[in-house]
């Protein structure tokens, strides 16, 4: 232990006092012995530290900063380097604003294209999550402070995000839903931890021994801090002896004084509890340093012109018919599209960032040199069809050489805490492509949004740009490539699949009610699309450029892979390269290939460079689950190097000696992962998987609710109050939507309607304790009025111990 002498000095109750928070964003601060209380703030693309009142949604506002693109567009520049960068700026922010812990990155997997945050995060390939994931938390960690990885782990849904149980086998949690947060932590040092809201195979993720103490204490070596999400705790002495350090907001003292009795009960050694307030200490005092500094302002021009950057490295060209972009010098142009006039560049909820400049493409075009005739809005941004605003928009269309249509997601529909409907843009938006199709076939399509739609529009549109959620400077940025100043170079993170259906977990998504399982295995995004052969719309690391590149003398070495690429355009511009590694044999089923190292390099027209990737420990290893160790299956091996998941170049074959492992598998138990045809794996299929029979998916309908049930479970309830109350909400809900007060009807959802009711004590700031929802839990179980007197009683209760306290605290000062 590194504090140990302090620690020492400490009585159980200041120990104690140390693991949850002061309040919604602070943890607790010792005065007498030097203690300071730590910062804690959003993430994970822009600082979000509220002055007053505080929220978990992003509801009230919260200190100017800047808004670099969200995750989901960073990712697409494959260029770790910059993403690290982009972490340094935010590290300053977060220094300036005197916060300790910058909330971020947010590194889930995005297993189905509709999870409400798949916009908060990287991608759908593991490696490359990592890999940009390392790369920002060196850079926020430069300064001083700490990053914190989130959210620890398989949280893939926001429907009942805070009750859901993943049913997920052990080799796909390694491969797949942990090889992000291994990178993040082996080689991004990451000093905090977020635990996710959701049960990990029947356990919450906090609680969870395996994954918290075997995997990220024992083999990752995390020897960091790990804090809950929001509200996330559910047993505090469980999450204590799983390692869990911090649980935030605070809970005025009720879950500190459980582990001062369970610690005087033997229930819990008090050892256990030192180590975790050593490693508190340390994060408290390491980030502390650089705050005691005078403040430093923030340049934020410079600020905003590096969330440009960001943004014009991420942007992808999608289609490019008759090399329609760049725009000719001098053609005219009609902007249409809401979106032109408000620039949607950021997601609802906790990530919400006050930007501190917002650029606007009206106000940035004469600037880009792009010649306008006109900006008309076409569609009513949340979906409401208007023939007339159609019309006009048509009207400037006619005249004008090419339409620069802006569409994509408004905000309400991509928001934390919920899960999209569909894959689909709204519908007005559509219409208003085919109409305007019919008078100028010539449209240029700028999407945005921060995750995978449909786009059965495509043949209509000559042109498309995808910018995702491109920050504060996003629009400039795009006009930027427009206008042919900035050469594409983004490539997809994710797997446009042509439609929702074609996903594989498609009817595994979301988990509605005990639990969600992960049929598909590991077989998400390309490495479910290039195995079972399903055609896609855009392949994972799609992008295009306007320039083209030549990749040739491929050579395999015992270590790593080299070959040339030469730009054979007449513009400069950057090229991701990407190596993925199939294993030829049959033995053990995986992916048809898989990603396990890229490049993005910088060439000028006719200039040829010599690229090296490395093999490194995850190029050729599997997760045994027989062994319970990851191995390496002695075989051939393809290596490919690639402009996309389908776009080969270079082939080559290695051999690599395996380390003799046995053979996991009964393969006749597993047809489907064998072929890689995992779309609709049978129950029975999937539990050989698991090595054992998965939990009873649905709820007991006849059991009394209880702490981890949500209130979304009301309906069944005995009580008619909860029935009522179950109702009412329902209706408000959709009354709200069809009133077109969508946000708030998506607020109802997020913060009552899915919350566990044991979320009432730990979302209220002490207000509800826990003894007062064990009232509240009768009143819902049918039992109004012996409820209500428990309500009353363990108020007062609770009150009179508060006053006791402070009372003494009064007098201990005296
Ligand atoms: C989110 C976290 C966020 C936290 C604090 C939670 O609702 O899941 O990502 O950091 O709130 O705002």
């Amino acid at each position: 232990m590194k504090h140990k002498d302090l620690i020492k000095q400490m009585t159980l109750e200041e120990k104690a006092s140390l693991m949850s928070g002061k309040d919604f964003w602070q943890t607790m601060d010792i005065e007498r012995l030097g203690v300071k209380s730590m910062f804690l703030a959003d993430g994970p693309h822009g600082i979000r530290k509220q002055a007053a009142a505080a929220d978990h949604l992003g509801l009230n506002p919260s200190i100017p900063a800047t808004c670099f693109p969200t995750a989901a567009a960073v990712a697409n520049s494959w260029d770790v380097l910059l993403g690290e960068v982009m972490g340094y700026y935010l590290g300053r922010e977060a220094v300036a604003q005197k916060v300790n812990v910058l909330l971020g990155p947010g590194i889930n997997m995005k297993r189905n294209p509709l999870a409400g945050r798949n916009f908060e995060y990287l991608s759908e390939d593991p490696y490359l999550t990592g890999k940009l994931a390392a790369g920002m938390i060196r850079g926020i960690q430069a300064n001083g402070i700490s990053a914190c990885v989130k959210h620890f782990a398989v949280n893939n849904q926001e429907e009942r995000r805070m009750a859901i149980d993943t049913i997920v086998d052990e080799r796909t949690l390694r491969e797949v839903y942990l090889t992000a947060f291994e990178i993040a932590i082996k080689e991004g040092h990451t000093q905090t931890v977020m635990s996710s809201y959701n049960m990990l195979n029947g356990t919450y993720a906090n609680e969870n021994m395996h994954l918290m103490r075997d995997i990220l204490r024992d083999e990752w070596n995390f020897d960091g801090v790990v804090v809950t999400d929001w509200g996330g705790s559910n047993d505090r002495v469980a999450g204590l002896l799983a390692g869990n350090e911090l649980e935030m907001p605070t809970t005025a003292d009720e879950t500190n004084e459980e582990i001062i009795q369970a610690v005087k009960a033997g229930k819990i050694k008090e050892d256990v509890l030192d180590e975790c307030v050593d490693r508190l200490l340390e994060l408290s005092f390491t980030t502390g340093e650089v705050l005691k500094e005078p403040h430093q302002e923030i340049d934020i021009a410079s600020h905003h012109e590096m969330a440009q950057r960001v943004s014009e490295e991420s942007i992808v060209l999608l289609k490019n018919e008759g090399n329609i972009l760049p725009l000719k010098k001098g053609v005219k142009v009609a902007v249409i599209g809401d979106f032109a006039k408000e620039a949607r560049y950021q997601g609802a909820g906790s990530s919400n960032v006050n930007p501190t400049i917002l650029s606007n493409t009206l106000e940035s075009l004469e600037e880009s040199g792009i010649v306008s005739i006109g900006y008309e809005q076409g569609f009513d941004r949340y979906g409401k069809k208007n023939k007339k605003k159609v019309d006009q928009a048509c009207a400037i269309a006619k005249q004008a050489n090419v339409v620069l249509l802006y569409i994509g997601l408004d905000e309400v529909t991509e928001a934390e805490g919920l899960d999209r409907q569909s894959m689909e843009i709204p519908e007005n938006q559509v219409e208003l492509l085919h109409a305007l199709y019919e008078v100028n076939p010539n449209i240029v399509a700028v999407l945005s949004c921060g995750s995978v739609v449909e786009m059965p529009w495509i043949d209509k549109v000559k042109g498309l740009l995808h910018g995702y959620l491109s920050g504060q400077a996003g629009a400039k940025a795009i006009l930027r490539i427009l206008a042919g100043d900035v050469n594409p170079s983004g490539k997809l993170a994710e797997t446009y699949p042509i439609r929702y259906e074609d996903t594989p977990s498609y009817y595994h998504f979301p988990g509605k009610e005990v639990s969600v399982e992960y049929r598909e295995g590991p077989y998400i995004g390309y490495r479910y699309f290039d195995t079972a052969n399903v055609n896609v719309l855009f392949p994972f690391g799609y992008g295009l450029s306007y320039t083209t590149f030549e990749y040739s003398n491929l050579q395999v070495n015992k270590n790593d892979v080299t070959f040339d690429l030469k730009n054979t355009g007449s513009m400069a511009g950057m090229e991701v390269a990407q190596l993925y590694v199939g294993c030829q044999s049959s033995d053990i089923f995986r992916p048809a290939k898989e990603l396990k190292g890229f490049t993005k390099t910088n060439l000028q027209p006719g200039e040829t460079k010599n690229i090296t990737i490395p093999f490194d420990d995850k190029a050729f290893r599997y997760f045994n689950i027989k062994t319970n160790k990851w191995e390496i299956e002695e075989a051939n091996y393809d290596i490919l190097i690639a402009a996309s998941s389908t776009d080969i170049r270079l082939r080559g074959t290695t051999f690599v000696e395996g380390t003799g492992a046995p053979l996991p598998y009964d393969k006749a138990a597993l047809p489907s992962y064998y072929t890689g045809k995992v779309n609709d794996v049978s129950l029975t299929e999937f539990e050989s998987l698991l090595g054992y029979k998965a939990p009873v998916a649905i709820w007991d309908r006849t059991k009394p609710l209880g702490y981890n049930d949500t209130i979304a479970q009301c309906q069944y309830a005995k009580g008619l109050f909860a029935k009522f109350s179950f109702h009412a909400i329902s209706f408000a809900h959709w009354f709200l939507r069809k009133i077109g007060k969508r946000s708030t009807a998506n607020l109802i959802m997020m913060s009552i309607y899915h919350m566990p009711f044991r979320g009432i004590a730990r979302m209220t700031g002490g207000i509800i304790n826990m003894p007062m929802l064990d009232g509240i839990l009768m009143i819902v179980n049918g039992h109004f009025f012996k409820g209500l007197r428990h309500v009353l009683k363990e108020r007062r209760k609770m009150l009179k111990v508060r006053k006791d306290k402070k009372l003494a605290r009064v007098t201990e000062g005296m």
